[in-house]
């Protein structure tokens, strides 16, 4: 017995050096910790439970079978992030570069598996140079075998993303199907083909960092939803994360006690819309005076400004926030605000978080580079994910809501549960000058009459009665009190029994 006691500390003591103490330095030495002490950061002090450390690849190619390193290239198991089990696997640079072999992604499939059947969230921890060359379609099978479980695992199971060192080739397709992607900024990049591939091909010369760093994924491309400075931050943030979500789409939502019960009014509320419509104003100042403690953890932050969408907590329960932005292109709906808000609302959808949607829109973006893009595609997005979505969702219009935005942003009409309006709301298919220039064409040429067209104009449509009137909207309350209706709202409607009709999948336009 103490012979075999022996030998399994002296083989876990090799395991835990991964590619040796050198790469470990290196791995130091470029600011990155090594994939065992992520794992230390992400869960909780002595939670983490590995498994397969042991495993070894079986390549002989290439003089393979001369290197062969416990765990090859990647660290897997389970452990807790305050008290809830999340898998997880992390990818190891100092072994083969992180690189996938057959092995290595038998290991992840098991945590994949293992993940899905206890219903439980993963985690992936990447720093990785792609496919092992030297296992040729073994590796490429490996990693198809990876992205089918992320995808029968996508609205079942919390899957998350952290990018930590390169990512490259095959390292980006599993994370591109799971819910989020962080990164670390200047130290990790994503991209499917790196700057000397693309130098080959196309002529063009970027950095790795100007191909798929932090900032072109979190600003331009929209692939990652936030980056942080540096390992431990992007692990601690993911802690609170995970705190939002549910374990799985059957399991339920997570409720952290709040020091901020429901009741007093916030009567700052009152003056946050500015007198001028056309001056801006930040809506997150409404989202953090809504939720528990200011508490928001917002998705994708740096990309499609003009609509702001996040979590945060009603009564100590995790709810969506999505709400246009006025101090961006006056929080105008485009292709970019669309995707990214309707990602999000299918997201709270699949995991049963109730939506609350702030609206304060002008409607659509007009022009060409918009209609090219393809907006009436992207918009229909949103239309559909707000329209398919059976959660509970609760809408505050807190200025204008025109024309198909209207329709979009969570309205009566898309099943919106309750509806309320600010006295500031004005509902209408356009704006006061727009509407004016259409319909009083004749009256171009004279300035009274247009002035006096106006006025009418806004005296019976730039309001919230209009629609109150007809009960698309179901009251008119006052700023003061949105925490309050809104978190009453979310509690009457906790029993909220609404089921689509049966189908194998929807068609979302794509
Ligand atoms: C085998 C690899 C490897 C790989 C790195 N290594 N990538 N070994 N297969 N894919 C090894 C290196 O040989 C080296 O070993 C060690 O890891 C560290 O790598 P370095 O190159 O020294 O590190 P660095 O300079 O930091 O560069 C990191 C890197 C680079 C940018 C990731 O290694 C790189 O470009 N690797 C190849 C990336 C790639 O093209 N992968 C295949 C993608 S195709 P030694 O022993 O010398 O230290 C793919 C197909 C799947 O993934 C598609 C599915 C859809």
């Amino acid at each position: 017995m103490k012979e075999v006691i022996e030998e399994l500390e002296q083989r876990r003591a090799t395991a835990m050096l991964g590619g040796g103490q050198k790469r470990i330095d290196a791995q130091h030495g470029r600011g990155k910790l090594t994939a065992r002490e992520r794992l230390t950061v992400l869960l909780d002090a002595g939670s983490f439970e590995e498994f397969d450390m042991f495993v070894e690849h079986r390549c002989t190619d290439f003089g393979m079978d001369q290197t062969k390193i416990p765990g090859d290239g990647v660290v897997t198991g389970w452990g807790t992030v305050n008290g809830r089990a999340v898998f997880v696997f992390a990818k190891d640079f100092t072994v083969f570069g992180g690189s996938l072999s057959e092995t290595h992604a038998q290991k992840i499939q098991k945590v994949q598996d293992l993940a899905l059947r206890n219903r439980a969230p993963i985690i992936g921890l990447y720093d990785a140079g792609g496919a092992r060359i030297q296992e040729g379609v073994a590796a490429l099978g490996g990693y198809a075998e990876v992205f089918q479980r992320n995808i029968l695992a996508s609205g079942v199971i919390p899957q998350i993303s952290v990018i930590m060192g390169p990512c490259a080739g095959g390292d980006v397709y599993s994370p591109a199907m799971t819910d989020f992607i962080f990164m670390v900024r200047e130290r990790s990049y994503m991209f499917v083909t790196g700057p000397d591939v693309v130098k080959t091909v196309t002529n063009e010369t970027v950095t790795a960092e100007e191909l798929g760093g932090a900032r072109v994924h979190t600003t331009k491309s929209s692939i990652a939803d936030g980056a942080y400075d540096h390992d431990v931050d992007a692990l601690l943030q993911m802690r609170r994360l995970v705190d939002f979500l549910p374990s799985s789409n059957t399991a339920p939502i997570p409720e952290l006690q709040t020091h901020q019960p429901i009741g007093e009014d916030d009567p700052s509320l009152d003056t946050l819309v500015p007198d001028n419509a056309n001056k801006p104003y930040d809506i997150k100042e409404l989202i953090e005076k809504t939720i528990d403690e200011g508490d928001f953890f917002e998705i994708q932050a740096d990309f499609a400004k003009n609509i702001v969408t996040g979590f945060g907590r009603m009564e100590g329960r995790t709810t969506g926030f999505v709400a246009n932005q006025p101090l961006v292109l006056a929080g105008v709906l485009d292709s970019d605000a669309s995707r990214k808000a309707a990602r999000f609302v299918r997201f709270c959808d699949a995991f049963s978080i109730p939506i609350v949607t702030f609206v304060d829109v002008p409607g659509f973006l007009p022009g060409t580079s918009q209609e090219y893009g393809g907006l009436i595609k992207h918009g229909a997005k949103l239309l559909f994910a707000y329209g398919e979505a059976t959660v509970p969702k609760v809408t505050v219009i807190t200025r204008k809501a025109f024309g198909g935005a209207y329709d979009v942003m969570a309205s009566k009409h898309l099943r919106g549960d309750i509806n309320y309006a600010w006295p500031s709301a004005q509902i209408a298919v356009m704006g006061a000058k727009g509407a004016v220039e259409i319909i009083h064409r004749k009256d171009a040429g004279d300035p009274d009459r247009i002035a006096e067209h106006t006025r009418s104009y806004e005296d019976r449509f730039l309001s919230p009665f209009v629609a109150a009137e007809r009960g698309y909207v179901d009251e008119v309350i006052m700023p003061r009190s949105t925490r309050n209706r809104v978190a009453r709202a979310l509690r009457l409607l906790r029993n909220k029994d609404l089921e689509n009709p049966w189908k194998k999948h929807d068609n979302i336009p794509l």
